[in-house]
């Protein structure tokens, strides 16, 4: 009897730290069983449950064909599938974010003034390919939805960025003027503003994004800009519904995609990749003690097999783990664009080495490693 007592509680001890286990790359099973599919998405931690926000993928197709998806947990690793927290919009009934449109990389903020939940996305309008390049916005009062579309625009419409000289904002280069790209000579007018002039009465290009709220509850964008080449961080307004036109921009010409942020200490850190789509790239490391810059590029934090390539994934987020001092989650997609839904995420704990961020690889890895 004893050895049973013994062996049972031996193989619930195992179930239970088992059931702890973080594995990234592995099918990650909802609590019924299917493989969460919230692709490109962030987190936000509400009355001590987590929210997972992220696009719903299909089998074949990256389009959106549901919307946004949200799966709750207290665990981070036990996910319930609470449904879609946005949905698209019928077919034909050319609503931006109708049916087959791209919707990407959603991440939720809560409002304390207006006591809403706000969600940004990546928007591309259906059958415009990636042209469109807008941000669009989302609220609601409840935090799994259902989510409310309110509008889809590009930033910063009329506004200078605040580090671009008179001489920048002044210079009549065009685009135009350039047969090739990538010769010296573009790169510097794109360094210098090119495209950021071209965009300024319409509004700024926003493809990857996230959104990032400081600890005095001012929130920011974080999006790549001007035809993906430059960085772009923008203020928004204090009921995180719109852009207030403040705005900088950060390592012009530098080709950053998939931004993710967290702050610790007074300094930001800010992860991002280089562009080359669904493909995976070696990821980017930039310090600040202000958002508002200097920003200061570091070495990939990614070690050991596979660093370069960011263990064949691209950032999305990163995570605060509540009642952690110091734990920080990084949270990637491992794309998968001939089986969209199959795309597996990576998800790894924030080391610090030297004062840096670093990134290993585990096969598993559970909470208490930020103990
Ligand atoms: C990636 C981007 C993804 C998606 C993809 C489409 O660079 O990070 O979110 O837009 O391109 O090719």
């Amino acid at each position: 009897m004893k050895s049973i007592i013994y062996s049972f509680l031996l193989s619930t001890l195992f179930l239970s730290v088992k059931a702890q286990d973080i594995k990234p790359g592995a099918i990650w099973p909802d609590e019924q069983g299917i493989h969460v599919n919230a692709h490109g998405g962030g987190i936000l931690y509400s009355n001590g449950t987590y929210y997972w926000f992220g696009e719903h993928k299909s089998e074949k197709t990256s389009a959106a064909l549901k919307g946004v998806t949200c799966y709750s947990s207290k665990n981070l690793t036990d996910w319930k599938n609470e449904g879609i927290a946005l949905a698209v919009m019928p077919d034909g009934s050319g609503s931006d974010i109708e049916k087959g449109c791209v919707l990407e990389r959603p991440k939720v903020v809560y409002n304390e003034k207006t006591n809403k939940y706000v969600m940004w996305f990546h928007l591309e309008l259906k059958g415009k390919g990636y042209d469109a390049a807008r941000v669009g916005v989302a609220v609601s009062d409840k935090v799994t939805g259902p989510y409310r579309f309110i509008h889809s625009y590009r930033p910063c419409a009329g506004k200078w960025p605040d580090n671009m000289s008179e001489t920048e904002r002044t210079s009549t280069v065009k685009p135009e003027d350039f047969e090739k790209w990538w010769t010296p000579e573009w790169r510097q007018a794109v360094e210098e503003g090119l495209f950021n002039r071209r965009d300024h009465a319409g509004g700024q290009m926003s493809r990857d994004m996230t959104i990032f709220v400081d600890q005095d509850k001012k929130a920011y964008h974080i999006y790549s800009s001007e035809e993906n080449l430059t960085l772009q961080i923008a203020e928004l307004s204090d009921d995180y519904q719109s852009h207030t036109g403040k705005y900088i921009r950060i390592f012009p010409g530098g080709h950053n995609e998939a931004p993710a942020i967290f702050k610790k200490n007074g300094i930001y850190y800010l992860i991002t990749s280089g562009c080359t789509g669904w493909d995976p790239n070696e990821a980017r490391m930039f310090t600040a003690s202000s958002i508002w810059g200097p920003w200061k590029q570091h070495p990939n934090p990614c070690r050991g097999d596979d660093a370069n390539l960011t263990f064949h994934s691209q950032s999305t987020y990163i995570l605060p783990v509540a009642g952690k001092k110091d734990a920080f989650i990084f949270m990637a997609d491992r794309w998968t664009p001939k089986h969209p839904s199959d795309a597996r995420y990576i998800w790894l704990p924030i080391q610090f080495e030297n004062g840096l961020p670093v990134l290993k690889w585990m096969d598993k890895w559970n909470l208490s490693i930020f103990d």
